[in-house]
C-alpha cells in the first residue's frame, strides 16, 4: 500500500504539496504511514485570509445551524471510529482500544458543543434607570488559532475546534507534526459534514513559521495551545504582543497519595493505569506516588505485579497494553531522566523488557524518590512513576503541592476527613478521590493551577469564557415599564 499524501485545508480546497515529509509509525520504523505536504508562508497566509473572510458569514449563521454541522461531524466520526482509531494507534502509538476510545471521545466533544449552540447566550438584568432594558449577549472572538499536541491527536483538537466553531469563530488549526493523519480525519469529518469554505483551515507547518504568520502577524484574535511549557510561553509572548486572547495548557507532575486505610488493590490499578496508559504520555499522567507510612511496601508489591502484567508490543494488536512512545528521541530523553534518578539515589523497582525495535520505553517504577531529585520535579511524559514516602498526611499534602505544576492529583482513602483535607489543600485544577489522575469528561471544566495552565479552563461551560466575548446592551428611553406591569 502506498502512503497517502496529506493535503492542507485552505479556503474550500485541499492543497497538496510534493514531495511530502514522512509520517512514521513509532512501533515500526520501516512503516511510512503517510506523506505530509510542507506548509510554506504562502499557505499560512492564504489560510489566514480565508478564515478572516469567512468570519462574518459564519458568525451571522444562527448558532443552532452551526450546531447541526457539528452534530453531523460527530456522527461521521462515530461511524469512522474503528478506522480512525486504528490510524491513530499506528501513527501515535497508543493502543487500539485507546485510539478508538479517543476518537469516540472526540465525537462526544463535538456533540457536547453542538448542543451548546442551543444554550442561552446572555443574561437579562434589571436596570437602575427607569425605561432601560439591560442585557448581555455573547459573540465570537474572531479568528482563533488552535495549536495542538500529538498525545491526544483527535480529542484535544476537537475540544478546541468544536467550541470555537460552535460560538461563531473561524479556526486556523496547526496539528502536531507527529500526528497529521489523525488531524486529517477530524478535519475531513467537519468538511464532509458541510462546514462552509474558509471556516476551518489546517496547515502542516513548523512551529516557528506558524508563530510568525498566524500569531506575530496578528492574523489570529485568539490562541489556544496545548503542549510544552517552552513553546507555550513563546507563543504566549507573541500573542500578547498582538493583544490576542491566549489560553495555554502545559505540563503536569501529578501525584497520587495513598493513605494507610486505602483499598490497595484499587489504588494500584489506578496508579498503573494513570502512569502507563498511553505510555504515560498525558499531561494528566500519574508521575509521583506518595505512600503514607507502612502502606508503601504492600503498595509497591501490588504495583509491581500489575506492571509485570502489561503487554508491550504493536499498538494495533488488540492484546497490547503498552505501546511505544512517540519517537526514538523521546525514548532516549525518558531513559536519560531515569538514569539521572538512579544517579541521584532512586532505585528501579521494576522495569520489564520491551521490544528492541521501535521507540519502546519500558514501564518503569522508581522507589526511594525524594523531593530534591529531578525525577520528582520534571515532567517525564513517559511510562515512569516514582514512589515517595511520607510519615503522615500533612507531609504527604506538602509533598503533593511541592512542584511547579498543578494539573491533577488524587488521594486513595476510605476516610472522609482525609479526603476533605486533600480536596481543600491540593493546588491542582483537577482533584480525584479514589480515582486515576488522568481522564477528563467533556462537559466539565479542564485545566490546572500554577505552571500547568494560563488560569483559564477548557471544555464544559468554561469554553464559552474563552471562545466568546460579551457585549452589554442598554436600550434606553423606553416607556418606564417593567416586564410584568399590572
Ligand atoms: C486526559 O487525561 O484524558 O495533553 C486528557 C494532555 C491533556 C489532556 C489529558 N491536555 O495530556
Amino acid at each position: 500500500m502506498t502512503a497517502p499524501l496529506l493535503a492542507h485545508r485552505i479556503g474550500d480546497e485541499w492543497v497538496a504539496e510534493t514531495p511530502g515529509a514522512e509520517d512514521r509509525n513509532p512501533a515500526d520504523p520501516d512503516d511510512v504511514i503517510a506523506l505530509v505536504s510542507a506548509g510554506t508562508p504562502a499557505h499560512l497566509q492564504a489560510a489566514a485570509r480565508a478564515a478572516r473572510d469567512a468570519l462574518p458569514g459564519w458568525a451571522a449563521m444562527p448558532a443552532p445551524a452551526r450546531g447541526e454541522i457539528l452534530f453531523r461531524a460527530a456522527a461521521l466520526l462515530s461511524e469512522r471510529a474503528e478506522n480512525v482509531g486504528r490510524d491513530l494507534a499506528r501513527e501515535e502509538g497508543k493502543t487500539l482500544a485507546e485510539g478508538i476510545g479517543e476518537t469516540r471521545r472526540a465525537a462526544a466533544i463535538l456533540r457536547y458543543f453542538a448542543g451548546q449552540t442551543s444554550e442561552p447566550i446572555g443574561e437579562v438584568y434589571a436596570s437602575a434607570t427607569p425605561g432601560t432594558r439591560l442585557y448581555t449577549q455573547r459573540g465570537p472572538v474572531g479568528v482563533v488559532a488552535a495549536i495542538t499536541p500529538w498525545n491526544f491527536p483527535i480529542a484535544i483538537p476537537a475540544w478546541k475546534i468544536a467550541p470555537a466553531l460552535a460560538f461563531g469563530n473561524t479556526v486556523l488549526f496547526k496539528p502536531a507534526g507527529a500526528t497529521p493523519l489523525t488531524a486529517n480525519h477530524l478535519v475531513a469529518a467537519l468538511v464532509d459534514a458541510g462546514l462552509p469554505a474558509g471556516v476551518l483551515a489546517m496547515v502542516f507547518a513548523d512551529g516557528a513559521s506558524v508563530q510568525e504568520h498566524w500569531i506575530a502577524s496578528g492574523a489570529a484574535d485568539a490562541l489556544s495551545f496545548t503542549g510544552s511549557e517552552v513553546v507555550g510561553r513563546r507563543l504566549q509572548a507573541a500573542a500578547v504582543a498582538r493583544h490576542a486572547k491566549v489560553q495555554l495548557e502545559l505540563g503536569g507532575k501529578n501525584a497520587v497519595i495513598v493513605a494507610p486505610d486505602a483499598d490497595i488493590a484499587r489504588a494500584a490499578d489506578m496508579i498503573v493505569r494513570g502512569a502507563m496508559a498511553s505510555a504515560g504520555q498525558k499531561c494528566t499522567a500519574t508521575s509521583r506516588v506518595i505512600a503514607i507510612g507502612e502502606v508503601a511496601e504492600p503498595l509497591l508489591a501490588a504495583i509491581t505485579e500489575r506492571v509485570n502484567a502489561l503487554r508491550p508490543g504493536d499498538p494495533t494488536d488488540p492484546a497490547t497494553t503498552l505501546g511505544p512512545v512517540i519517537d526514538a528521541a523521546a525514548r532516549d530523553r525518558i531513559a536519560a531522566l531515569v538514569a539521572d534518578a538512579e544517579t541521584e539515589g532512586a532505585r528501579v523497582a521494576v522495569r520489564p523488557d520491551v521490544p528492541s525495535r521501535g521507540a519502546f520505553h519500558p514501564a518503569t517504577v522508581l522507589d526511594g524518590v525524594t523531593p530534591g531529585m529531578r525525577i520528582a520535579n520534571d515532567e517525564v511524559f513517559g511510562p515512569v512513576v516514582g514512589l515517595m514516602a511520607a510519615a503522615d498526611l500533612d507531609e504527604a499534602l506538602r509533598l503533593h503541592n511541592a512542584v511547579a505544576y498543578g494539573l491533577s492529583g488524587s488521594i486513595f482513602t476510605r476516610d472522609l476527613a482525609t479526603a476533605e483535607a486533600f480536596i481543600a489543600t491540593a493546588r491542582v485544577g483537577l482533584v480525584h478521590v479514589n480515582g486515576e489522575t488522568a481522564g477528563a469528561e467533556p462537559h466539565v471544566p479542564f485545566g490546572g493551577m500554577k505552571g500547568s495552565s494560563s488560569w483559564s479552563r477548557e471544555q464544559g461551560r468554561s469554553a464559552a469564557d474563552f471562545y466568546t466575548q460579551t457585549k452589554t446592551v442598554y436600550v434606553e428611553g423606553l416607556p418606564a415599564r417593567g416586564p410584568f406591569d399590572h
